[in-house]
């Protein structure tokens, strides 16, 4: 039986009081309702359906690289409604899950349990039971078996008391959608179409309505303000943090560390505090690193020391290097094995080879460092000319002498020195000096400038 994925995410989110809809807001540095379509994706659903309404374009825009099906509802009028609208695309065979695109923790694990029991019944609910279930709505028992479903604002002082939610999360045969949703009515305290009635339809059929509940309770919460937005986002850090320490790192605080996107780690890594991790990274065996780290689609090997406040953005760092601390490496560094990179050095689309060391105030850019080479404090390659981009070369055991500017296009060649303070224009020949400085200038007893009397 196919399976097809209907995601609710037509809601304004006034609550959020921001001008990108609700389903675009970052949880953990992806979408709302991106981490619901990866959910949808691992299900392997046959298609994915999205009713979107406010915003609708800007949705749209953000997931155009995604195999997502879109349909609008113009109106509001309450989630029967909405799930209404698809009808006209949605296969009248098959089972679809029905999920909202501001309940982004759902898990696969939760979806396939839910799907199991629903494929035997033909419709099945994600339930919860809360110490406190004002606003939600309740599901309705008799003998254990559900009845119903009441929505707060119609439920008696009776039906108050129950404790049971409705997560908003559903299973339900095609067939079943066609024929229940175009008999739902208004006629409720809200004035809306509501998807919760097709419970009591299906008992009317002579269905069973199954039910399952999540593993953890934070999968069902849903998201209306930047209040719960933000303690979500602590919730679903302390889970990924979880299964990382689950995984054999050590993290040093785990309510200090964020991972926006997927790190894969071999043994014994460990991670300081206010480490953020972004994209997708991976850390080798006994990798350390240090405290106010941003990581970003990086890959650092085993035995690498990063000391605190480093940034590394699409960088690839070999084993046994020690960066920073405050090292920058953007997008295109390449670091072999055993390299140091030390305090505010920043390397952009340069590779520099095993043991070669930068540590102390340079800027590579656009450069190749061969192997055992020792760039000086305060070394600059000079890339650009103000409309195009140069290389620098240096090659192995190279000597740069501290302050010196290398004016590509430049070749520094193995074992060649640079003396310190030199402004390199032309190319050094292997195992040569190179100095390009003034002769010092001395004056005896010299005299400084008085200030002038008035
Ligand atoms: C709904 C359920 C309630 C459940 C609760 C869980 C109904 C009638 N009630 O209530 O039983 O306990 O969720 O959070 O379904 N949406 C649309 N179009 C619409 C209306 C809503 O796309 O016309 C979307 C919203 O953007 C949201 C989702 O559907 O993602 C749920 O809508 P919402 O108004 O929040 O439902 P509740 O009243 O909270
Ligand atoms: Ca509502």
């Amino acid at each position: 039986m196919s399976t097809s994925v209907i995601i609710l995410a037509a809601g304004k989110g006034t609550r959020m009081r921001s001008s990108l809809p609700k389903v675009l807001q970052p949880l953990a540095g992806c979408p709302l309702l991106g981490h619901v379509i990866e959910t949808a994706k691992k299900l392997d659903a046959k298609n994915i359906i999205t009713i979107y309404g406010h915003g609708g374009d800007l949705v749209q825009q953000a997931f155009t690289h995604e195999n997502v099906q879109w349909v609008e509802q113009t109106e509001q009028l309450g989630t029967g409604h909405a799930v209404k609208v698809t009808l006209p695309v949605l296969p009248k065979n098959g089972i679809s899950l029905i999920l909202s695109g501001d309940v982004p923790c759902i898990t696969q694990e939760t979806l396939e349990k839910l799907l199991n029991v629903s494929r035997e019944t033909g419709i099945g609910l994600v339930t919860l039971t809360l110490p406190d279930a004002t606003g939600y709505g309740r599901i309705v028992r008799e003998n254990g078996k559900i009845q119903a479903i009441v929505e707060h604002k119609d439920a008696s002082s009776e039906q108050h008391k129950i404790k049971e939610i409705n997560t908003g999360i559903y299973c339900v045969s095609n067939a079943k959608l066609h024929e229940w949703l175009p008999r739902l009515s208004n006629n409720n305290a809200q004035g809306e179409y509501y998807l919760t009635d097709i419970v009591a339809m299906a008992i009317a059929d002579g269905l069973e309505v199954a039910s399952v509940e999540p593993l953890m309770p934070f999968e069902v919460e849903g998201v209306n303000d930047r209040l719960q937005l933000a303690a979500l986002e602590r919730e679903y850090q302390a889970d990924q943090a979880k299964k990382l320490m689950q995984q054999g790192v050590h993290l040093i605080d785990p309510t200090r560390f964020d991972l926006r996107g997927s790190l894969k780690v071999g043994q014994d890594v460990r991670i300081d505090i206010n480490v953020i991790i972004e994209g997708d990274c991976e850390l080798g065996n006994n990798v350390e690193i240090g405290a106010g780290c941003i990581i970003k689609n990086t890959k650092i090997a085993s035995g690498t020391k990063v000391q605190p406040y480093s940034v590394f953005d699409n960088a690839v760092v070999g084993e046994d290097a020690q960066i920073g601390p405050f090292a920058r490496l953007r997008p295109g560094a390449k670091l072999a094995a055993e390299v140091h990179i030390g305090n505010f050095v920043e390397v952009k689309n340069s590779s520099i080879g095993l043991g070669s060391k930068a540590n102390h105030f340079t800027y590579l850019g656009d450069a190749e460092v061969g192997a055992g080479s020792n760039i000086g404090a305060g070394t600059i390659t000079c890339n650009y000319d103000g409309a195009n981009k140069f290389k620098t070369i240096i090659g192995d055991n190279a000597f740069i002498g501290s302050n010196s500017s290398l004016v590509a296009p430049v070749h520094i060649a193995n074992g060649a020195t640079v003396g310190a303070g030199s402004t390199i224009t032309q190319d050094v020949a292997e195992n040569s000096l190179a100095v390009e400085r003034s002769k010092q200038f001395a004056k005896e007893n010299y005299q400084r400038p008085q200030k002038i009397k008035k």
